[in-house]
């Protein structure tokens, strides 16, 4: 049998499924590995955990394979990190991760240098951001200058696993996008910004396209994995990238709605478009060619679950008791409250946000709270919250011109259908499911597939396994009276954004002191 193999080297862990030809998974594994925050605000993991859980999870779907024949590998994660090779192509430190927050000075300076946020913005299509590459790398060359003298190359991180698979040096243009440091029209490496940082062009790797292949499986590669030499490792893409071409967001009119940890409104574009504010992320993405505006909520499920974990003991206990899901239980508290939860509303900025704020001292809070809420009220306004925020980036990309014909739930929100309402009610539009759950991995597979010739290309693939599901659509009452609250929910975080600021530097003071 010909298989095709998606690894994702994801934040909490590394996913690698094996799928055959006709899409259907064959075997999937996952290995999860630590986070390090030597510092708070700090986030860095070492290169060599992905490693060892990508050798982990291949030869654990291998076993599975039964004799199957690998035809490519497709590699996909989480965007942003940076990771410092030297000449022997050592991992210098620990790698840097998306969603560490040391870079401010750096992101100023990134703005300045470049000749302010405009210019910035014509080049690479977004604005500095704290969880971005090229921040990390004025980063490291101010505070570890002796580190940063023996760089030769920086690397994402599914790309540094694909140095240790192939021994090339290569990305593809969606995790290049989240760089900084790529022009995002032509798809290449800005020369003009990359000079203005003084940063040389060789220490990045060569760009392509998702699809295409990047090289082969060395002899230390197919050892470690336990698969043969010479099987092609094609580009691959970004989580969001690839996880949208799992499901068949690859097409103008199409939208994703992701409710994990973090929430993603991802849509595709045939042409690039920005938001002049640079709110939202412009991005390649993994059908070549074409383009991605995105949205991030930092804490969606996040915010959820940070309620379940320290809220909601007697839930939990009365889930094992009975079996089930603690977050069915939440959900029914929550179906039980009326819609607005009785004038209560939650900010879910409980990690500082991303879109549309750009605000790292944002935080999270109730407010309305009065002597009448009950458990009810506090789960549901959680979950209105989280989702006034994605409507956020749903809004700006309306107003970019970006059609949104059809949206598509996914993610682990998109399990519950009283979210789905929710979702439905709070984006006045009807949205739907698909069958595909697998993720970023599975988009990984599927583009390995196009390298591979088994699709003619990326919307073919995507065509070929992803059925649409029922459409959930709105309630007229409920979709107004959520209508009439939205305005309220944006107008708190302007109200209160001095006030994260100023608590931010009492928090400061007071670890300094
Ligand atoms: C995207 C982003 C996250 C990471 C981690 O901009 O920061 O989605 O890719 O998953």
């Amino acid at each position: 049998m010909a298989l095709l193999l998606g690894i994702d080297i994801g934040t909490s862990g590394a996913k690698t499924l094996l799928i055959d030809t006709r899409g259907r998974v064959v075997a999937s594994a996952s290995a999860e590995y630590p986070c390090l925050a030597p510092r708070p605000a700090w986030s860095e993991q070492e290169p060599r955990h992905w490693v060892d859980a990508a050798r982990k999870t291949v030869r654990a779907v291998m076993r599975r394979a039964a004799g199957g024949r690998v035809l490519a590998v497709g590699l996909s994660g989480q965007m942003h990190g940076a990771v410092f090779l030297d000449a022997a192509g050592d991992v210098l430190r620990p790698a840097i991760l998306w969603n560490d927050q040391r870079t401010a000075a750096e992101c100023d300076e990134i703005t300045r240098l470049a000749g302010g946020r405009r210019r910035l913005l014509r080049m690479v299509a977004n604005p500095a951001l704290t969880g971005f590459t090229a921040p990390k790398i004025l980063w490291v060359r101010r505070h570890e200058p002796r580190l940063w003298d023996r760089t030769v190359k920086v690397l994402l991180p599914k790309d540094y696993l694909r140095y240790r698979l192939t021994g090339e040096f290569a990305t593809d243009a969606s995790d290049a996008s989240g760089t900084l440091l790529l022009d995002v029209r032509r798809r290449a490496w800005c020369r003009p910004l990359l000079s203005r940082l003084q940063i040389d062009p060789d220490l990045m790797p060569r760009c392509y396209e998702s699809p295409e292949v990047t090289g082969v499986l060395s002899a230390a590669g197919a050892r470690l994995l336990g698969l043969e030499p010479g099987i092609p490792v094609v580009a691959g893409g970004g989580d969001n990238a690839a996880g949208a071409v799992g499901n068949g967001v690859v097409r103008r009119g199409v939208v994703s709605a992701s409710l994990g940890t973090s929430g993603v409104v991802f849509a595709h574009a045939d042409a690039m478009e920005t938001d002049p504010e640079g709110r939202v992320h412009t991005f390649c993405t993994a059908v070549p060619g074409k383009w991605h505006v995105m949205g991030v909520v930092l804490a969606a499920g996040g915010s959820l679950q940070w309620y379940r974990n320290v809220l909601c003991e007697a839930q939990a206990a009365e889930a094992r008791r009975r079996r089930v899901d603690p977050y069915d239980l939440i959900t029914a508290d929550a179906a039980a409250a009326p819609v607005g939860s009785h004038g209560l509303y939650f900010l879910p900025y409980l990690t500082g946000e991303r879109t549309p704020h750009a605000d790292p001292n944002a935080r999270g809070c109730w407010v309305g709270l009065s002597n009448m809420h009950r458990r009810g009220e506090l789960a549901r306004s959680v979950m209105e919250g989280i989702t006034y925020a994605m409507r956020d980036s749903l809004e700006i990309i309306r107003g970019m011109g970006v059609p949104v014909k059809e949206i598509r739930a996914t993610g682990g929100g998109a399990r519950s259908a009283f979210w789905r309402q929710m979702q439905a009610d709070v984006y006045g539009q009807a949205v739907c499911t698909i069958n595909a759950a697998e993720g970023p991995a599975y988009g990984a597979a599927l583009l390995a597939g196009v390298g591979a010739g088994v699709w003619a290309d990326v919307p073919e693939a995507s065509d070929a396994v992803v059925r649409v599901g029922a459409a959930t659509r709105p309630d007229r009452r409920r979709a107004a009276a959520y209508n009439r609250r939205y305005p309220q929910f944006q107008a708190l975080y302007r109200s209160l954004r001095d006030d994260f600021a100023r608590m931010a530097v009492l928090e400061l003071d007071a670890h300094g002191a």
